[in-house]
């Protein structure tokens, strides 16, 4: 999909589908209706006929309307005023995109007026955009039928009468490369486990490195040994895939600050539960298991591209969790790299065992501050559905600024408490930790407490993922599956560093 930024007069813009945004009533008040399609009356006939009211997302077509040069105006819901934000707005890009795609619609102009031709509202619109054009139909065979190309939207225009052209070029450019960073993560996801391994994975990212420009270190089996990431190895000794520790480096031309952001993502290819299996109804999802990884990887290459003035480093330990003869038994006692024993009680906690060593491995190589992505617990979806991020800190100021940068980048995030007694559910009589709680209390925040043990002292945040990185359903403005949660504020974290 080609993005573009017209600033010339909206009547003349050519397009399959010219696009406005139009208001919902609020307080009893009827909405201004002040904009281009408002002068025009083309509002208010619609209005009138009682076919379009302004509810979000909601859309009505008028074809040919005389003095418009586009095929068809469409005009797209926007809400209540007071409630309306670059959130809504990417939403409403996304829509225009998954919705006339499927009528035959090749290119879109959305108009930008008013009071919404600012950079983020060109960058918002830009990201809705691309992130609504993506399907997960790589694998359907009949292109004619229902493939991305056969439907597919050639060009967004973004209408800004009378705008800085260059000046919002330049946050489009920014929206395109963040929305195609987050796609590429939904790439990822999207694969199936016989697809993608450990050692797959680790090949598109050392592939990703090569044409952004990263360094790019994998680390196998055999050097994870020598450094005594015992708690790693022992989750992936029962696959015969290998597993590998990926390292990406982004080095700003000119570092300010002496800090090294470091962004770490599980990366469980698939997650059978080991020994502790999981029940088969719904295994088939557990592909995703690697969308911290993803999103990490994904992160990563759009820094690349956009060059923060932050030194980031990415750790993405992966593995797969198998059951065979070779697989790591309930109560089996490995020892981490930091030295910490510990008793795997659950093989399907494996997550924190992989994070644990990549964790210390970070803090061994100069992390300053830690944020962890993973999937990693099904109870962050009891706590929280799958609207928000949970997110837990041993430092209140840095989880502050990413909580900054999710709510610009229009994520939802949720603080989960840390106190100290929830370390009481973490007592073992036979090693340093359990990798799971005592009970079924908090098995969120259990997991992050296990997590915190190897981050300390170092600023650290971690994004439970588990319920917001798969979609159940397709949404007006996003496809069902792989969602790309946590690109667009790890993004936003690292640009805005200082
Ligand atoms: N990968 C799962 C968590 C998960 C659950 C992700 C549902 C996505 C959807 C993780 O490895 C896991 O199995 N966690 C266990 C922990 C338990 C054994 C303490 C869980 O949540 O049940
Ligand atoms: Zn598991
Ligand atoms: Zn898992």
């Amino acid at each position: 999909m080609q993005l573009l930024i017209q600033t010339s007069p909206a009547a003349q813009t050519e397009a399959d589908a010219f696009a406005v945004l139009a208001f919902e009533k609020e307080n009893g008040n009827p909405p201004a209706d002040s904009g281009f399609a408002g002068q025009n009356g083309w509002l208010a006939e619609l209005r009138a006929s009682g076919e379009f009211t302004g509810k979000l997302y909601e859309t009505a077509v008028l074809h040919r309307p005389a003095g418009l040069a586009a095929k068809r105006l469409v005009v797209i819901g926007a809400g209540k005023p007071g409630k309306f934000s670059t959130v809504e707005l990417r939403r409403i890009a996304g829509t225009l995109v998954r919705s006339l795609k499927e009528k035959g619609v090749r290119s879109i102009a959305l108009l930008l007026e008013r009071d919404m031709t600012s950079a983020d509202h060109v960058l918002a619109s830009a990201e809705g955009a691309v992130i609504g054009g993506w399907e997960p139909d790589k694998y359907k065979s009949d292109p004619k039928k229902d493939s991305a190309e056969a439907k597919s939207i050639d060009s967004f225009n973004l209408v800004v009468p009378g705008g800085a052209k260059t000046f919002l070029a330049d946050a489009l450019e920014r929206g395109r490369i963040i929305a195609e960073s987050q796609n590429f993560a939904r790439d990822l996801v999207n694969e199936p486990a016989n697809k993608l391994t450990p050692a797959v994975l680790a090949e598109a990212a050392r592939s990703m490195a090569a044409e952004e420009g990263l360094e790019c270190e994998v680390l196998d089996r055999e050097e994870m040994t020598r450094l005594g990431m015992g708690s790693l190895l022992g989750v992936s000794q029962g696959s015969a895939e290998p597993p590998f520790l990926i390292v990406l480096k982004y080095k700003p031309a000119e570092t300010k600050a002496a800090d090294q952001l470091v962004l770490v993502g599980k990366g469980v290819t698939f997650d059978t539960g080991g020994i502790s299996i999981k029940p088969s109804d719904g295994m088939e999802k557990m592909k995703y298991d690697m969308a911290g990884a993803a999103a990490v990887l994904g992160a990563m290459r759009a820094l690349a591209q956009l060059k923060p003035p932050v030194a980031v480093t990415a750790y993405v330990p992966t593995v797969e969790n198998m059951v065979s003869d070779r697989a790591q038994r309930p109560g089996d006692i490995v020892t981490a790299m930091s030295g910490k024993t510990i008793e795997v009680l659950n093989t399907d906690a494996e997550g924190r065992l992989i994070l644990a060593d990549a964790i210390t491995y970070a803090n061994r190589n100069g992390a300053t501050h830690i944020v962890d992505a993973a999937t990693l617990t099904g109870a962050i979806g009891i706590a929280l559905g799958q609207y928000n991020i949970g997110a837990f800190t041993n430092n209140q100021d840095l989880l502050n600024k990413f909580m900054a940068a999710a709510a610009s980048a229009g994520e939802k995030t949720w603080q989960l408490p840390m106190d100290e007694e929830y370390k009481e559910y973490l007592k073992c009589a036979f090693a340093d930790l359990p990798n799971i709680g005592t009970g079924r209390y908090a098995g969120s925040i259990t997991a992050a407490w296990f997590l915190r043990e190897f981050a300390d002292p170092t600023p650290w945040v971690h994004l439970d993922i588990a319920a917001t990185a798969w979609l159940d359903e397709g949404k007006a403005w996003i496809s069902k599956g792989p969602s790309g949660v946590a690109v667009r504020s790890f993004v936003d974290l690292a640009l805005n560093w200082s």
